[in-house]
């Protein structure tokens, strides 16, 4: 045996015995000794500067910050949408914005209602039949404020973003009239056509429909009363 390590050569044995098992002196190499003393000094500096220093020094805290500058970014534009009829319309029309509202929904709902919306434990989005929704400014409400007792959760402090909340609002809407692969079976009824909310009437209803913002339950639970009334009876006649 040519090797090249001093000690095995020399067979030098450390000059225990156990049970007749001797042990060589065959040490690790000194680079490998010194590069192991040299994680352990660091190591607390590592920790100091990443997990205990100031703020935006992880890879974590970057991404959050960078995700944080591109979504300010991506609404600077359009500011804060009031989620109204005619917003709804116009960005489920909008194939751009349709792409942040399919991440959304990407990201939170595929598993309840299926990547391309025909259902799965959640109704099937895509046909013509609702169970919650008469009109399109409804989709907010049930996003929002969940149904069902919960099976199908609210999001408005999971999806903290107003705007998100609206594109995700406008991308479900999008989805009617779509042909997903295995769709689930009509649930509730079906409705009228999606309509901008022409009328000065529903024109008014978003200023309750901003209640949503407080956040506060009983504001909530004011709008839908308000807006709820003057559509039952002007939908059907008004909407071709
Ligand atoms: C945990 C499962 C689950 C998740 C996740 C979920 N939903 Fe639902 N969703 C449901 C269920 C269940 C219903 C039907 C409730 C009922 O039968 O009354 C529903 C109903 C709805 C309705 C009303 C459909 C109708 O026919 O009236 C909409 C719109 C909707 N969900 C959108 C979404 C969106 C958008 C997301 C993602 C942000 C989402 N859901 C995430 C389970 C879910």
């Amino acid at each position: 045996m040519n090797t090249t390590n001093k000690s095995v050569t020399e067979n030098v044995t450390l000059g225990h015995s156990y049970d007749g098992i001797r042990e060589y002196d065959n040490p690790l190499p000194g680079w490998w000794k010194w590069l192991f003393v040299l994680t352990v000094v660091v190591s607390p500096f590592y920790l100091l500067y990443f997990h205990v220093g100031g703020p935006n020094r992880s890879v974590h805290e970057q991404f959050a910050a960078a995700l944080d500058a591109n979504q300010k970014k991506k609404y600077a534009d359009i500011g804060d949408l009031t989620p109204d009829a005619v917003t709804l319309v116009k960005y489920m029309k909008d194939p751009e914005w349709n792409e942040v509202g399919k991440s959304i929904y990407k990201m939170n709902c595929v598993s309840c209602h299926g990547a391309e919306g025909g259902g799965v434990i959640g109704p099937n989005l895509c046909d013509e039949n609702y169970k919650h929704i008469k009109k399109v400014e409804d989709i907010v409400k049930v996003i929002n404020e969940g149904v069902a007792g919960g099976a199908m959760p609210a999001w408005a402090t999971r999806i903290p973003n107003k705007n998100d909340i609206v594109m995700v609002s406008a991308y479900v809407a999008s989805l009617r009239g779509t042909s997903p692969a295995n769709p689930k079976g009509p649930d509730g009824s079906p409705i009228a056509a999606w309509s901008a909310g022409d009328t000065p009437a529903t024109g008014d209803a978003p200023a309750t429909g901003d209640a949503p913002a407080t956040g506060t339950d009983p504001a909530a639970s004011d709008a839908p009363a308000a807006s709820d009334a003057p559509a039952a009876s002007d939908a059907p006649t008004r909407t071709p």
